[in-house]
């Protein structure tokens, strides 16, 4: 059963994240969705518990929205406190190692925004902080799954508005992208 890192300041307020949640919760998927942002309050991480959840787990999916072209906040905090040394790394560490990775994020911009040219994107190297810790932690990293251009009608100049409803049929179809990759990588 994997476990979903849910890294979200405001999951209420939420479209694209909650929806692809939700609908997570309705499939018949087998999953733990742990909410990091309200389970930890004031980003005071309960760093025991986090940990005793990675080990329960062989496959971990971080679903959360870009900020800053970064992750949110509560997700660094949490990968700064719980990837500690002798846990992630270290003589005694790697307890972490050989499970697989996936990041699932939701992004503002359109696609077109992040191209560097035909064959290569930003988004790799925006990425590459949690490929490199993964891969620092002898983990695997599975390709991430991402959801472009779900910025409000009310968003800055240059990202193509969408309506609320539209948000959240593109997050129904990031869930069932998520759900196949649950069925694909989960067992092997
Ligand atoms: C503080 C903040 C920073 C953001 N930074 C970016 C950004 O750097 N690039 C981008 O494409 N979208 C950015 N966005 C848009 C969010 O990624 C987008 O609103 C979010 O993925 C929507 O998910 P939600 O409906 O679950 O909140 C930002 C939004 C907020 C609130």
């Amino acid at each position: 059963m994997p476990l979903m890192i849910l890294a979200h300041p405001n999951i209420q307020q939420s479209a694209a994240n909650r929806t692809i949640v939700e609908e997570l919760k309705k499939s018949n998927i087998e999953l733990e969705i742990r909410d990091i942002y309200n389970l930890n309050p004031n980003y005071n991480i309960d760093v025991i518990a986090e940990q005793e959840a990675l080990l329960r787990h062989d496959f971990i999916i971080l679903q959360y929205p870009m900020y800053w072209f970064n992750m949110p906040a509560i997700l660094k905090v949490w990968f700064d406190q719980v990837f500690t040394y002798q846990f992630a790394y270290g003589s005694k560490g790697y307890k972490l190692k050989n499970k697989k990775l996936l990041p699932s994020l939701t992004v503002g911009q359109p696609e077109r925004n992040f191209k560097l040219d035909e064959y290569s994107t930003r988004m790799d190297s925006l990425l590459d902080p949690i490929r490199k810790s993964v891969e620092y932690s002898k983990m695997n990293y599975i390709e991430p799954v991402i959801l472009y251009e779900i910025a409000t009608v009310y968003d800055v100049e240059n990202v193509t508005g969408n309506t609320n409803s539209e948000i959240i049929e593109k997050a129904k179809i990031h869930s069932k992208t998520l759900q196949a990759a649950i069925q694909r990588y989960d067992k092997n």
